[in-house]
């Protein structure tokens, strides 16, 4: 996020410095080139799968594979950004403002053992411990655009499922219209929690139905492994039609709520951070256009910047879900 600093001007992205190491790509291509040989039944198999990413694992994280998505618009045929870049250059504000301070900091997370307590307007609250969460429903891989509101996006393939999985048997209420996601907030092991920047702890909200669309993935991974703590280990949420910031990280709560739930980045700044925050190139940020984005990776003097597309992208899935509302109203 941008945030305003307490002198003049702002808080702007670091470029990373980041050298380029497309292994992931390079484990995608070698897989496609065995799914399409003689012993391509065979050796396209999870399990083959997995072997092979014990050898060229990118992170040299614990493997978390998943089957190919089967929802619309799960996958997309852009090039996935280089692991190094998805890991390195980050916002995970519990761990430092700066890009680079998640990855330095964040070995500090504990995640185990974690839990995720399920409250509010639901039949069936608890506290999920996170070894059930993972064996909820079949793990999946999703290659989603991930636009952040600064204007840089990301290609990742994440492992997860689609949190109406987890929203299903837990039964809402009638009365359930929204869905609180808190963050883990200890500043015993998260430097930054307890700085003024934000009210901790970091809180998202989705309305109910955009909660269940089966885009919205609740994600335990991302390039076949589990999730580096930098980018929100244990679980976290990617909610791909929006901007970055919804997507919170290392969650320990889903609060089911009648009323729209106070979110961080609308507390610490209204005007800048609607609820809905859908990425939309017609509505600019009060400081800067969202009409164009960068990659990270295409990085350059001459790297064109690309067109911000409507809802990410995903409007053929989503658009329906905001019929009838005032977009620049309700950003
Ligand atoms: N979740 C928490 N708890 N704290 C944060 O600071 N930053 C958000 C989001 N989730 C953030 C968070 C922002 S601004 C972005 S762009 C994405 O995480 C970045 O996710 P990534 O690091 O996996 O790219």
């Amino acid at each position: 996020m941008l945030i305003k600093s307490s002198g003049t001007g702002f808080i702007h992205p670091v470029s990373s410095e980041i050298t380029s190491r497309p292994i992931y790509e390079d484990r995608r291509q070698l897989l496609r080139l065995m799914a399409g040989g003689a012993a391509g039944a065979a050796l396209a198999s999870w399990a083959a799968r997995d072997a092979l990413a014990q050898v060229q694992r990118p992170g040299k994280l614990a493997a978390l594979t998943g089957g190919k998505s089967g929802v619309a618009g799960a996958v997309t045929m852009e090039k996935s950004t280089d692991y190094k870049d998805a890991s390195t250059y980050n916002n995970f504000y519990e761990f430092g403002t700066d890009k680079s301070d998640p990855a330095k900091n964040a070995h500090t997370l504990k995640t185990t053992p974690w839990a995720v307590e399920i409250e509010g307007l639901v039949k069936k609250p608890g506290k999920y411990a996170l070894e059930d969460l993972l064996k909820l429903s079949a793990q999946e891989e999703r290659i989603y655009r991930l636009r952040c509101v600064e204007g840089w996006s990301m290609v990742i393939p994440w492992v997860g499922y689609s949190l109406s999985e987890l929203i299903k048997r837990v039964e809402p209420l009638g009365n359930a219209r929204y869905v609180e996601f808190v963050s883990q907030a200890d500043p015993k092991t998260m430097p930054f929690v307890g700085s003024n920047v934000l009210d901790w702890p970091y809180v998202e909200g989705l309305r109910m139905d955009e909660a269940m669309n089966p885009l919205t993935l609740l994600a335990f991974g991302m390039y076949g492994e589990v999730l580096p703590n930098q980018n929100g280990a244990p679980v976290r949420l990617v909610v791909p039609w929006k901007y970055g910031f919804k997507s919170a990280k290392s969650l320990v709560k889903i609060r089911f709520t009648e009323k729209e739930p106070a979110t961080a980045w609308n507390k610490a700044a209204r005007q800048e951070y609607g609820f809905y925050s859908n990425v939309n190139p017609n509505v600019d940020h009060p400081r800067w256009s969202q009409a164009t984005e960068r990659r990270i990776g295409e990085d350059g003097l001459f790297a064109k910047k690309r067109k911000t597309l409507m809802f990410n992208g995903y409007e053929a899935q989503v658009a329906q879900l905001y019929t009838g509302m005032d977009l620049k109203k309700n950003f």
